[in-house]
Parts: structure tokens; C-alpha cells; sequence
């Protein structure tokens, strides 16, 4: 029987070494560029041998899309699609003391100057999105942004997305689903935050279906949230009721974690963040669980409220 495949790598993990989640393993060793670089390739040479075409990058995730591009080098294959972003510039260059990691910028002069350089992802650029769309940066009201990206779009035959975070994804959706360019909708993919702590996509996600819009599902596993760990006492009922799916299902509870979203939300893919060749084989797993109805019910009960999940999200450490 031949297994849909639900999804697709996100590069952040493997362009910079330091990320925020829950790291378990020690990241405190000398960085080397060369081994780091050689170990992002394993992953995405595991990702593509196991049947993942859908990549996600942007230049705030260090080197990532550089790496990414010298790897597509080797692949003559039209059916990987790759899905960039603009907005964030990453500026920690590899310094594990580094306490500025990354810096936003929604400007027209950001837009432009990484649009330069992340074209080089043809021909297997598909989408480009505003990093980390928000209300405050005022970035959808802005309307040389808007023309510059319509105008991508019109040239370049490619879709047009943006991602969302934080306690008012919901409300940037909505706002972001009537910015039209010369009187066509902007924006065809939106990739968006679910999970089983963060659920508040539910709200929007079938009208996005409805009017036929891609919807990709960024940090499935609450940045690690989702694993038993003693710094999360409060979610220890979670962690059991995974662990006991888990087992059911033989597999591990990231299986579990993604196989949720896919199941709830329908979205074109999932994105793994792995950031090593066991985590895409056992995130892969994703693909062969059915959860029944009871099981979805039983996991929905544990989302919490957006303000809390963004709060707790927002002192997670970079390691
Ligand atoms: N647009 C945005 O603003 C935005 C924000 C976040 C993410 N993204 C995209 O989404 C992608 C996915 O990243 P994410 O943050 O959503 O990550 P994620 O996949 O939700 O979570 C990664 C966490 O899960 C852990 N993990 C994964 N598989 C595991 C396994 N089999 N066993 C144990 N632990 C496992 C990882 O552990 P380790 O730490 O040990 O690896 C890490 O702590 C990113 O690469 C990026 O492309 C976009």
C-alpha cells in the first residue's frame, strides 16, 4: 500500500545551531561550520531518500538557505519545492553567547535586498513569504511591500505566502485573506503555527481550505513542548496520554504530535524541524498512524489559551 506522505522539512534547526526549543542534546561543543554544514546534508539527503519535496527556508535561519541552494545543485528533480521567506536577517554568526539572534525588518529595502539573493533557489522556488507576518510591523497595510510582492508573483509565476506566530495569528490570517494585487488575492500560502497546545487555527482553518488556499503547519511539536520533561510539570498529563498513544501506535510521540495537525486541520504538509537523520525517520512516522476520533478528542482537550502558549513560548531559551 503506498502511504501518503504529510510532510515536509523546515531548515531552520539545520542552518543555525542555536534555536529555540527544547534542546536535548547538549549543544555546548566547539562549532564547526564544515561539520555542521556536512550534517544538514545528511538530513536532507535523508529527507529526500525517504520521499520529503517540500523544503522551507529563509535567510533568518543562518545558513540554511545557502546550504540548501549548493544541495539543489546535485538534484535534477521538478517535483522538490521549496518555500523561502524575507524579513528576519540572522546576525548571531555561530556564537553560542550570542544574545541577539536575529533581527526583523519589514521593510521595502529588506524585501528587496534578500529577494536578491534568495531568487538563486530557482527553478525550485515555489513560494515566497513574509516572515513572521504581525500586526505591529504593519507589514500587510504596506502597500509598496504588497505591489513589490504582486509583482513577484506576476513575473515569476510563484506563490505568494506569509507565516504567522503569536497570541493573534487568527486576526493576521483574516487580514492577510483580503490583500488583493490588482484585484486578485496576495497571499496563496499561509504557513501558521497548530498544535495540540496552540489549537487557535481551528477557528480559520476550513475557510482557508474553502477558498483554496495552501495551509502548512509550522511548530507541530510546540518547539518540544509536546515531550515529557520536568520543566513542564503543568502538561504531565499530555505527556502521559502520548506516551500511551505512543505505544498503542508504535511509533514516538512526534508521530503522534504530527499525525494531530494533519489529521485536524487537513493541511498540504507538516513541517518536520529535524535536525538530525533519526528525527526525519521517526517523524516520518506521522504517516502511517490513523488516530481514531476518540484519540483526536481526547489529545484537543489539552490546548491552552493563545496567550498562555505565547507567553510560556516567549521564555523558551535559544540552545
Ligand atoms: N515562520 C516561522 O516563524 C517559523 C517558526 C518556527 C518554525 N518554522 C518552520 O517550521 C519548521 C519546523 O520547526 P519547529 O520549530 O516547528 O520544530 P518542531 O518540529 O515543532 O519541534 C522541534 C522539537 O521537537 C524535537 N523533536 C523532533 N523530532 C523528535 C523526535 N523524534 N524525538 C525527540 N524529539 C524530537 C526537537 O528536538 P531537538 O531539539 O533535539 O532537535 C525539537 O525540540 C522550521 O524548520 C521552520 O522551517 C517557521
Amino acid at each position: 500500500m503506498n502511504v501518503k506522505n504529510i510532510i515536509g522539512l523546515g531548515t531552520a534547526a539545520i542552518g543555525r545551531p542555536l534555536y529555540i526549543n527544547i534542546k536535548q542534546k547538549d549543544s555546548s561543543s566547539k562549532f564547526s561550520r564544515q561539520q555542521f554544514t556536512d550534517q544538514a546534508v545528511q538530513v536532507l539527503d535523508r529527507a529526500y531518500e525517504r520521499g520529503i519535496r517540500y523544503f522551507d527556508t529563509a535567510p533568518g535561519y543562518g545558513i540554511a538557505e545557502e546550504i540548501l541552494m549548493d544541495w539543489l545543485l546535485t538534484k535534477n528533480d521538478p517535483s522538490i519545492e521549496v518555500a523561502t521567506k524575507w524579513g528576519y536577517t540572522y546576525v548571531a554568526n555561530f556564537d553560542p553567547t550570542a544574545v541577539v539572534h536575529e533581527i526583523k525588518e519589514h521593510s521595502l529595502t529588506r524585501l528587496k535586498e534578500q529577494w536578491r539573493t534568495s531568487k538563486n533557489l530557482f527553478p525550485f522556488l515555489h513560494t515566497y513569504q513574509i516572515h513572521s507576518a504581525t500586526l505591529e510591523t504593519g507589514v500587510l497595510n504596506n502597500q509598496e511591500v504588497i505591489a513589490f510582492l504582486g509583482e513577484i508573483k506576476k513575473q515569476h509565476d510563484i506563490q505568494i505566502g506569509l507565516t504567522t506566530t503569536g497570541a493573534s495569528q487568527v486576526e493576521v490570517i483574516k487580514k492577510a485573506l483580503d490583500v488583493a494585487y490588482e484585484g486578485t488575492p496576495l497571499f496563496e500560502v499561509f504557513q501558521c503555527t497548530f498544535n495540540i497546545l496552540d489549537q487557535t487555527l481551528l477557528t480559520v482553518a476550513p475557510k482557508l481550505r474553502k477558498q483554496g488556499r495552501k495551509l502548512i503547519i509550522k511548530e507541530a511539536m510546540a518547539n518540544g513542548r509536546i515531550f515529557p520533561s520536568n520543566r513542564f510539570p503543568h502538561y504531565e498529563l499530555l505527556h502521559k496520554t502520548l506516551e500511551r498513544m505512543a505505544n498503542q501506535h508504535n511509533v514516538g510521540i512526534d508521530a503522534i504530535a504530527l499525525q494531530f495537525c494533519a489529521a485536524s486541520v487537513s493541511p498540504d504538509w507538516v513541517l518536520s524541524g529535524a535536525s538530525r537523520v533519526a528525527h526525519i525517520d521517526e517523524n516520518l512516522l506521522a504517516n502511517n498512524v490513523a488516530l481514531g476520533q476518540e484519540q483526536l478528542s481526547e489529545l484537543s482537550k489539552h490546548g491552552t489559551s493563545p496567550e498562555a502558549y505565547w507567553k510560556e513560548r516567549s521564555a523558551l531559551p535559544w540552545n
